[in-house]
């Protein structure tokens, strides 16, 4: 026992379908002391992505399920307030991946956590959002599996998100026509007044495919797909010969009681007589990447130069709420959890 206590989100039941009141609970968690080499982290902002879902489920994906009564999987901005580690001091920033809890410890050599080096202009949650997994996915994704060219026409789904945010901006300065695919007026008017998209169709306003041609005169080049299903369909027709599509997720289908059954991306661009260069990649493809990417995008950060959105849910008892309501689009920009100062 220490003078720590614990409280995690912990998968109680796997949802089918929706997440429903019971799958997830929050649980009070004993604090062990440490080990020699091990550090403990107060969570300070933790992160909701959308991946989280299908990782609740009983198939195995990319990653392993989450067992119940494990800790619902997820990465953290913390602070180290206990070290008996050389790697760390107390009072360290770290990103790691804590999973939703306050209080998590790990062995001061663990993979996947990263020293935070605080930069004027870059508040420490967006180490979560477009400075952080989300922005690098953005980022790789569009530069080395879309591989935009100056004068193309750039779409990207879920362009309001953070991933979405990153496409948009990055294929902005590399100089392609960027047309975004958000759910209602408000989040389609921030896209391109406040992001500088060329355009930004409504998939929500019932006309998704004459709106899409009409913002894509000349086709499209790179479709960076979020979402999957409708836009998919809509998209397909309209890409041009030599197209790329790098498949980065399909959240609409997260939900689904049976994936298995789910019309994917791949299906969709299969069926086309010119089948584009379309693959999935994961983010962790260019994890030996990872400070230079951060670095060019905190810099982009700091210089106000990369725009994005955020909303935040306050504590740990707001977070299955938060996380129901962001993978049906309630979220405006990343979702974050606040826990700690
Ligand atoms: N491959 C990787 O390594 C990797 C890493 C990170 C993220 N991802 C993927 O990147 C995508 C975006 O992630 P994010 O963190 O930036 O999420 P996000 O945009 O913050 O949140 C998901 C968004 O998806 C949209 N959405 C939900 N249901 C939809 C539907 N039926 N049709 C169209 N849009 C729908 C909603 O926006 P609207 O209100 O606009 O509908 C919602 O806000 C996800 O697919 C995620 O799994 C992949």
């Amino acid at each position: 026992m220490t003078e720590y206590k614990n409280r995690a989100v912990v998968l109680n039941r796997r949802p089918e379908g929706e997440i429903r009141d019971g799958d997830l609970v929050v649980q009070e968690r004993e604090q062990r002391p440490l080990k020699d080499g091990e550090v403990r982290a107060q969570t300070l902002w933790l992160s909701l992505d959308p991946y989280m879902r299908p990782r609740m489920n009983d198939s195995k994906g990319y990653m392993d399920p989450i067992g119940i009564g494990e800790t619902i999987v997820g990465e953290s901005v913390g602070r180290i307030v206990e070290s008996k580690s050389d790697q760390y001091q107390v009072g360290d920033l770290i990103t790691s991946y804590s999973g939703w809890q306050e209080y998590s410890v790990f062995p001061g050599d663990a993979p996947m956590v990263y020293k935070i080096e605080p930069k004027a202009g870059v508040p420490l949650q967006a180490y979560l959002g477009v400075a952080g997994m989300p922005g690098r996915t953005g980022y790789c994704g569009l530069m080395y599996v879309g591989k935009p060219k100056a004068g193309e026409t750039v779409v990207v789904s879920a362009a309001s998100g953070p991933v979405g945010t990153v496409v948009g901006q990055t294929a902005k300065k590399e100089g392609c026509r960027v047309v975004g695919v958000a759910g209602g007026p408000e989040k389609c008017r921030f896209v391109v007044e406040e992001l500088g998209f060329d355009a930004c169709v409504d998939y929500k306003a019932g006309n998704l495919e004459a709106d899409l041609k009409a913002a894509c005169p000349d086709g499209i080049d790179i479709y960076f797909e979020n979402v999957g299903g409708a836009v998919t369909r809509a998209v397909a027709p309209l890409l041009n010969k030599g197209a790329r599509v790098p498949i980065c997720g399909y959240v609409s289908a997260y939900n689904a009681a049976d994936m298995a059954s789910v019309e994917t991306p791949f299906h969709v661009l299969k069926a086309l007589d010119e089948v584009p260069e379309h693959r999935f990649f994961l983010v962790t493809e260019w994890q030996a990447q990872h400070q230079e990417i951060t670095t060019i995008l905190t810099d982009r950060v700091a210089s106000g130069e990369l725009k994005y959105r955020e909303t935040v849910a306050e504590g740990l008892d707001n977070a299955v709420e938060a996380f129901k309501g962001m993978l049906n689009g309630k979220n405006f920009g990343k979702q974050l959890v606040h826990i700690a100062d």
